[in-house]
């Protein structure tokens, strides 16, 4: 009883707010990686309910959740044979209503990732197609076109799918497919009425269920135009980032009518369900996505790509804030995500300009093993970043493991890869499975926590001992104490959607203040700074070197480092 009326009053504060997501902190879980309740080496549904717990004390407002449906995985999931259900190998939907019903009774929402781009080989719709003939409608909900060449035996166009390889599968009577990703992903058809109806059912589907928003995926991807004679693979590369709507495959005009479609479909719900783009498209086409009569939000990629810069990071804050008020939307922030290698590995690797994030391929470049990491600069880098993005108005992304600073794995042996990116790449890409290891909870258990047995579907290094949550948990200088701080501090200095710069001397240091007064410092050289007594006299209420907090304490702040002041 208890229970039941502490969970009705969250309810009501959850639905009190129409603009919760503004400014809130969503902390993205891979579910096969996150926590496994049964030992099958697999995270589950049961599995994260059983650590909300973890995620309430951790303070963050929603949470993200990769896809969960059925799929044989030839993608992370991101290959979706049924929209709407869930994964036998994690769990059953009665699992996910038990999960978000634990979720919002600790007043945490969630967002559920979904793929509308392409559908899994296995989906019923493509198992239809395959068995029906040239010309069916079963195959005008996906993108089937003839061979090309004398016996038609080669395919329509050079396209190259992003995952490497050709974009274009044969299926044996002439015809081929096309995916983008993988050839386990074929993309569908959205100019087919049939396809758009049955991604409105399946957002009512989880909207109904209680999901509080979507993430989109490829949400650029979507509208296509293959009008013959389809142009050349070179041609489309170089008109990629045009960004007039030419293009015929990315960030096309037809998507504003798809997602205001979607958007119809949100405000049905009170408070309105809410989206956020994935959208790999220059910074000039996101507001497009992030409008209030599209999806609303869309990540902003900007600081993933950047260098650990002042410059960078001044130039970056100060454009999208720009973007921000043109659109209505609120930023959003991001370091790292299951695509992309983790942040306090890539602040560890070599400053020479060898690993600059070129658009559209930073989520290919996972891995870092080539060049020595030092491991411990970029962990105090990333905790400087971090306190700076967490200080910044609008929503920050964060992905689990990032609160325990853990670094990429580059160490998995090839015969337990996993990510298609390396196997249709060999010898190129090491694909994206190191920053999707299992987490470490327990330094001292079986799988180091993740779950009752040893098992663990991508293997854990030994090092993982160190950043285990237990570990970390009672040590006031730890990382995940700095993360459980700043999130709960973040509620009293976000205040309005503004800042303010405050110009100090030399190139290295950044500093902000928001409307709450509260100011955010951030040293980006290695250098310590003497900072002019104005903020020298402030009280210091978190730091990210994990000096203790105190009142008008430091007249210098150290290299790599920032503080939040009040
Ligand atoms: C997005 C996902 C990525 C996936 C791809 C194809 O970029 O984040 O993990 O491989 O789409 O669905
Ligand atoms: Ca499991």
């Amino acid at each position: 009883m208890t229970d039941l009326l502490a969970r009705l009053d969250t309810d009501r504060l959850l639905a009190a707010d129409p603009d919760w997501w503004r400014q809130a902190a969503v902390y993205q879980i891979y579910p096969r990686s996150f926590a496994d309740a049964n030992g099958d080496g697999i995270g589950d549904l049961e599995g994260i309910t059983s650590r909300i717990p973890y995620l309430v004390e951790l303070g963050v407002d929603a949470v993200w959740l990769s896809p969960f449906y059925p799929s044989a995985l030839a993608d992370g999931g991101y290959d979706v044979d049924d929209y709407r259900d869930v994964d036998p190998k994690i769990g059953t939907l009665a699992d996910f209503d038990e999960m978000i019903r634990a979720l919002h009774a600790a007043g945490i929402r969630l967002i559920a990732d979904i793929v509308p781009n392409h559908s899994s080989d296995r989906h019923d719709w493509f198992r239809e197609a395959l068995a029906s003939p040239k010309g069916s409608a079963a195959r005008e909900r996906y993108i089937f076109r003839d061979g090309e060449g004398p016996d038609g035996a080669q395919p329509p166009s050079d396209w190259q799918s992003i995952f490497g390889g050709s974009a274009w599968e044969p299926v044996g009577d002439g015809q081929f497919y096309l995916h983008l990703f993988a050839p386990e992903q074929p993309d569908l058809n959205w100019a087919n009425r049939e396809v758009r109806d049955d991604f409105l059912r399946t957002l009512r589907f989880w909207s109904d269920r209680g999901v509080d928003g979507f993430r989109v995926d490829v949400a650029h991807g979507l509208a296509k135009d293959l009008t013959a004679p389809l142009r050349s693979h070179a041609e489309l590369e170089a008109t990629k980032l045009a960004g007039d709507g030419s293009h015929p495959l990315w960030d096309r005009e037809e998507l504003d009518e798809i997602y205001a479609e979607w958007r119809a479909v949100f405000d049905e719900y009170d408070p309105p369900r809410i989206a956020v783009a994935e959208a790999w498209v220059a910074p000039t086409r996101r507001h497009r996505y992030a409008a209030p009569t599209s999806l609303g939000q869309a990540f902003n990629f900007d600081l993933l790509r950047a260098n650990f810069s002042a410059s960078e990071f001044h130039e970056i804050v100060d454009r999208n804030m720009v973007f921000a008020a043109e659109t209505g939307s609120s930023n959003t922030w991001v370091f790292s995500n299951h695509d992309v290698i983790r942040h306090a590995t890539r602040y560890g690797l070599p400053d020479d300009g060898t690993f600059e994030y070129d658009l559209g391929k930073a989520w290919l470049l996972s891995g870092g093993t080539t060049p020595a990491v030092d491991a411990a600069r970029g962990l105090r880098r990333a905790r400087a970043a971090t306190l700076f993005l967490l200080g910044l108005p609008g929503s920050a992304y964060l992905y689990q493991g990032e609160e325990l600073g853990l670094a990429e794995v580059a160490s998995i042996p090839d015969s337990e890869r996993q990510d298609p990116t390396f196997f249709r790449n060999a010898g190129v890409e090491v694909g994206r499975d190191g920053c999707r290891v299992p987490l470490p909870w327990d330094a001292d258990a079986p799988s180091f926590g993740f779950g009752p047995t040893d098992a663990s579907h991508l293997p854990q290094p030994e090092w993982f001992a160190q950043y285990a949550v237990d570990v970390q948990a009672g040590d006031p200088a730890s990382t995940l104490s700095m993360y459980r701080r700043a999130l709960a501090l973040r509620h009293e200095l976000q205040g309005a959607e503004k800042l303010a710069w405050i110009a100090l001397d030399g190139p290295d240091v950044l500093a902000f203040q928001r409307p709450t007064g509260w100011t955010v410092v951030t040293n980006f050289g290695t250098e310590p700074v003497a900072l002019p007594s104005a903020l020298a006299e402030r009280e210091v209420v978190l730091s990210s070197d994990g000096a203790p907090a105190a009142p008008g304490a430091r007249g210098v702040l150290p290299g790599e480092t920032t503080v939040w002041l009040r």
